[in-house]
């Protein structure tokens, strides 16, 4: 029976298994920072490489509950290998600063999360690397931005807080013929909606913090790619010392177990709350890719299976009337950060986007009104319930 299992099954089955020694039959969390050897030799075989095997654990594979989150991670996307992070940003830092140096050029989609626009913005110059900040829907424009140094191409699709798409497959080929890594930050799709190495991409990266989590209680990250790649960066993971706790990978495999039904709930509930505000006469535009009036519907519809629990949307009278919407919520939660199982509303130009200069938030659409709401797998008519209530607070 070695049939390729289901997105489902893999999710629930992936990983597990890792306690041979007791028998176990969830991943335990190995909450131990150093591994004892069996002789002299066997810890120096280990250092060496030469045995596989854990050795302290700032060292990839770090634990077995870490070896567990990665190999079920890794199965979902479609990826040989992985390496888990202490937090989103920690594993987009270590993927940059990895693979680039001084002289070498990046070409980033022009709308990414407040903190990835930063690192590439303030961060990866002070060390020399050029960055462009490109709109990559327009596959022209990033043609025009490669340079004989373009060894990067980093996409966020879709994108916080806009919810543009990027062509994935175009631009990873776009990538591969001048031998630059493209990377796909696929935190808002999830393996569940967006396979971003099947389309072509060498590594994804994820806030697990988001999805894999599920249920705003940990801080995580991780990347996935070939056994090749994330040999080649191990040597800077060891060594910069990001690492994930036991705790959070426990955390993130158990979140995967149940990915596939909570994504199909965040991503039903997103459309119909999507159609609520676009007939709600106080809003004045609504973003979720899963809309035929998203503009890049058809390309979502090509390279996505389902289009996420992520909505933006504008409201009429701007700031003071999304200041007034978001204080009257009551079911709906104000806070950042997203994808988990409640749901989460704010406003991205003075919260998760602040530190992004003004000019540039207004010409990549990241304005005033837009309210970010992260749709949760609450029953979808309370949330509707909640938002029409304090639309009709807000004016
Ligand atoms: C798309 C995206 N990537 C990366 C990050 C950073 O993740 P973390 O907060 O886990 O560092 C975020 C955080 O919101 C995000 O939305």
């Amino acid at each position: 029976m070695k049939k390729e299992k289901k997105f489902g099954t893999l999710c629930v089955h992936a990983g597990e298994g890792t306690d041979r020694l007791h028998g176990a039959h969830t991943t335990p969390i190995y909450q131990t920072s150093t591994f004892v050897y069996d002789n002299a030799e066997q810890g120096a075989a280990r250092f060496a490489g030469e045995e596989d095997g854990y050795t302290y654990i700032r060292v990839a594979p770090n634990t077995p509950t870490h070896a567990a989150f990665v190999n079920k991670i890794a199965a979902l996307e479609g990826g040989e290998s992985g390496q888990t992070f202490s937090s989103g940003m920690a594993a987009i830092t270590a993927v940059a600063l990895s693979q680039l140096e001084k002289g070498d050029h990046l070409i980033t989609t022009e709308v990414t999360y407040g903190s990835t626009h930063e690192l590439f913005s303030s961060i990866l110059p002070k060390f020399g690397i050029e960055v462009s900040f490109v709109d990559t829907r327009d596959l022209e424009k990033v043609k025009k931005n490669l340079r004989r140094n373009t060894k990067m191409i980093f996409l966020e699709t879709p994108a916080n807080p806009t919810l543009i798409i990027s062509d994935i497959k175009e631009l990873c080929n776009m990538a591969r013929e001048i031998s630059a890594l493209s990377v796909v930050d696929n935190t808002f799709a999830t393996p569940r909606f967006q396979r971003a190495l099947k389309l072509g991409a060498d590594v994804v990266v994820h806030s697990s913090t988001k999805y894999i989590g599920g249920h705003a209680d940990l801080l995580g990250g991780v990347i996935v790619s070939s056994k090749e790649f994330i040999k080649c960066m191990t040597p800077f993971v060891n060594t910069t010392g990001a690492t994930m706790g036991p705790h959070e990978a426990w955390l993130c495999a158990r979140g995967l177990k149940t990915l596939h039904l909570r994504m199909e709930k965040h991503a039903s509930n997103a459309m119909k709350v999507a159609q609520f505000l676009e007939a709600h006469p106080k809003i004045e535009w609504v973003r979720y890719p899963g809309l035929p009036s998203h503009p890049q519907h058809e390309l979502a519809k090509k390279q996505m299976s389902g289009f996420g629990g992520m909505i933006s949307f504008g409201i009429k009278g701007g700031i003071d009337a999304g200041r007034k919407l978001l204080n009257h919520v009551e079911l709906c939660t104000l806070a950042v950060s997203l994808g988990s199982v409640d749901t989460l509303i704010q406003h991205p130009a003075y919260m998760t986007h602040a530190n992004i200069p003004r000019e540039i938030k207004l010409k990549t659409g990241i304005t005033d009104d837009l309210v970010r709401i992260s749709v949760g797998i609450e029953e979808p008519e309370d949330i509707i319930a909640d938002l029409d209530q304090a639309l009709a607070s807000s004016s």
